[in-house]
């Protein structure tokens, strides 16, 4: 795939839980970027893309390629209670042929513009605190750190630590425009 190849993204609809569940797939038994150990099977799938679409706020976005799912994008609830309903912790990600290619960047940018469109005050990234590039990648986005949870999770022989980055819907600026300022 080129460099300067822009594939569409578009919103989800439930034929595409089958590309969803593959990405998560690759990233649950391949790395530490998703803290589960076990991939849902097609029909979980299924329930979590129609459970997303119930609310405009949390629909899901996927890139394709020809009919491909190359990744997918969404917003979820951070934390249960009433409270938190003000804000949503965001999920980007990109099969690993794909990356690099401002994918991530698009998606992301779709999510934050749907967050505001929706009057929330704040999204929140929960990164396993070793994913560099994801770090950057929010960095990017206007994101920054809030919040270093030691050791609070396990996968692979490995403990993991939990970075918290924020972005400010009402008052941050991407850091690409303040780049070109
Ligand atoms: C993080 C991720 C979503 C970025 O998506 P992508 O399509 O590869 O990224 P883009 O090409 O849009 O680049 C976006 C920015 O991310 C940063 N970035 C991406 N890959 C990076 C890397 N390997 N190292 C450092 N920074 C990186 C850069 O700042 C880049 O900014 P630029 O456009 O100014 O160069 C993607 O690499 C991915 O799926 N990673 C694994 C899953 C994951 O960690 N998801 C995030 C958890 S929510």
């Amino acid at each position: 795939m080129a460099k300067n190849s822009i594939l569409p993204i578009r919103p989800a609809v439930a034929d595409d839980a089958a590309g969803i569940q593959a990405i998560m797939a690759y990233y649950i038994l391949e790395t530490n970027c998703n803290w589960r150990y076990k991939v849902m099977d097609q029909n979980e799938t299924r329930q979590w893309l129609a459970q997303h679409m119930v609310r405009d706020v949390h629909k899901v976005w996927v890139a394709t390629d020809q009919e491909k799912i190359v990744a997918y994008g969404c917003l979820s609830d951070f934390r249960a209670p009433e409270a938190y309903q003000v804000c949503a912790e965001d999920s980007v990600y990109v099969l690993p042929d794909y990356k690099g290619l401002g994918i991530g960047n698009r998606l992301l940018e779709q999510l934050i513009k749907q967050a505001a469109e929706h009057g929330l005050k704040t999204l929140v990234a929960a990164i396993n605190a070793d994913n560099t590039s994801s770090v950057r990648f929010h960095e990017r986005h206007g994101f920054v750190k809030s919040g270093l949870l030691r050791r609070v999770g396990f996968k692979y022989g490995q403990c993991l630590d939990l970075l918290l980055m924020t972005l400010d819907l009402q008052n941050s600026q991407p850091q690409a425009e303040r780049d070109d300022a």
